[in-house]
């Protein structure tokens, strides 16, 4: 195959815009928030970057475009594509097997076929885009089987994948009736990072049991194919983190201050206030928390209005069904609770199902006394991190799932079991009532790990290892 002109190319579900189409058929585009653009938009300009991906909308066809100092290169998707390979397998499917199975994956053969004939796609324009001996960075669940065909179409280029969610343990992730064709499928990449060490080696007991090869340590030898050398496969894990210079300075500047005094002052001036932000899945724990603090008002350990709790819900995935359903229930729970102890004007639970700017989030963050992450299974858990970023005046106490890829690194956050309701009530009282000294005391240690491993740091790293993995067969003259 002809080789592209980018000396590094990101292959990711989502383009990092959102492309809206004027009525003449001309685009604007808007950067999406996240870290990982932030993270790699610097690499990107340096190295003549591509970005192939979906743009979110049915059926949209574009040649590529400049825009965000990068190449952005889309890849259609039609109606039935986004239904079978990214509603189908990539959420139905792949995403609660991945996590715990905490609600049934199901498993269709035609999401399967869709699935493979969509990776075949995005590695083709990877393919396409990337320069002789370039690198390009594959990312997350639903493209799983790029790096394969990535390879055979070009052997020559390094090839990188990063898991953004938890790789599961064998026992759960050999349900899958497609399990030896995903792992080979990432064992076409040089290196394949993950979020945790378990989830490392997780991948390496699924590639020891399902293809046979040898494993020594993080490394997988592949026998070489049609002559080529045998190859070396690294899976290893690098926690993604969040531009947390930049979330601090966000949290510091005098408007989001204002801002978040102002919450405050809305809700009534309590004197405790919760906080959860999630995007409505049935993987962080919702209504796990919803129940613990729930009970706390019922046991009268809490009273409205001295003590309330916002929750931001954004929307997702909202054309899955478990999603829908996950919505019904946590709005009956929460009208139960505001219904049940809730007064006049005075709401225990302040439901937003919206998402907002990180200014808004920032100033909800310095406006919380007690931030609630409560997830049943999470690959690292970026909400967490936000929060420790934007509380440069050390309050604040964080609450964290032991579920969590950052309960790895968050050592010093209150850890909970969010499935034990009994523990997780008693730890929201401990957070509330900790002295000042030792709240500060971790929330400092937090920070400062945080703020040492940003998603800078990670991006470095990784691209790091991957440019040390052993030169591709090409570039390896014949024996
Ligand atoms: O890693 C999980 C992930 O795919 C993220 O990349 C993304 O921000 C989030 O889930 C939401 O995903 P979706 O693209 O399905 O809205």
């Amino acid at each position: 195959m002809p080789a592209g002109e980018h000396e590094f190319v990101v292959v990711a579900n989502r383009l990092p815009v959102d492309i809206t189409v004027a009525a003449d058929g001309s685009l604007s585009w808007e950067r999406s928030p996240g870290g990982l653009v932030t993270a790699l938009a610097p690499i990107m300009q340096k190295n003549d970057g591509a970005w192939v991906g979906w743009s979110g909308q049915a059926g949209f066809e574009h040649e590529p475009f400049d825009g965000e100092g990068m190449r952005l290169w889309p890849v259609t998707l039609s109606e039935d594509e986004i239904e079978a390979y990214y509603e189908g397998f990539s959420n139905g499917t792949l995403w609660p097997l991945y996590h715990d199975v905490i609600v049934p994956p199901e498993f269709h053969r035609a999401w399967w076929n869709t699935y493979v004939s969509v990776n075949r796609r995005f590695a083709a324009a990877a393919a396409e885009a990337a320069a002789p001996g370039g690198t390009v960075w594959v990312h997350d669940y639903q493209l799983q089987l790029v790096p394969s065909v990535l390879r055979l179409l070009r052997p020559d280029v390094k090839i990188g994948f990063f898991n953004h969610i938890p790789f599961p343990p064998l026992e759960i992730f050999t349900q899958l009736p497609w399990r030896r064709q995903v792992v080979e499928g990432l064992l076409g990449a040089d290196l394949v990072g993950f979020q945790r060490p378990g989830d490392a080696a997780n991948f390496l007991r699924a590639v020891r049991r399902l293809t046979g090869l040898r494993v020594q340590g993080p490394q997988v030898t592949v026998p070489g194919r049609w002559s080529r050398p045998d190859r070396t496969v690294r899976a290893q894990a690098f926690p993604i983190s969040i531009d947390a210079a930049s979330f601090d300075e966000l949290a510091r500047t005098p408007e989001v201050l204002a801002r978040a005094k102002e919450i405050r002052k809305e809700l009534g001036s309590p004197d405790v206030l919760l906080l959860g932000v999630d995007r409505l899945d049935y993987t962080k724990g919702i209504r796990h928390r919803l129940k613990a603090f729930g009970e706390l008002l019922e046991d009268g350990q809490l009273r409205v209005p001295e003590a309330c709790m916002i929750q931001v819900a954004s929307p997702s995935r909202e054309r899955v069904e478990q999603y829908r359903q996950l919505r019904d229930e946590v709005e009956v729970t929460v009208g139960r609770i505001n219904g049940d102890f809730g007064t006049l004007g005075r709401a225990a639970v302040h439901y937003m199902h919206h998402s907002y700017p990180m200014e808004e989030m920032a100033a909800l963050y310095r406006a919380a006394d007690v931030m609630l992450v409560t997830s049943l299974r999470d690959g690292m858990n970026l909400v967490a991190k936000e929060y420790v970023a934007a509380r440069s005046d050390l309050g604040g106490a964080l609450v964290l799932s032991e579920f969590t890829g950052a309960a790895d690194e968050l050592t010093q956050a209150l850890q909970i079991n969010p499935h034990d309701i009994d523990g997780t009530k008693a730890t929201i009282m401990r957070a509330i009532g900790m002295d000042a000294r030792e709240g500060r005391r971790r929330m400092r240690s937090l920070r400062r790990r945080v703020l040492e491993h940003d998603v800078q740091r990670w991006a470095d790293d990784f691209l790091g290892y991957l440019a040390m993995s052993v030169p591709s067969p090409m570039s390896v003259p014949s024996p």
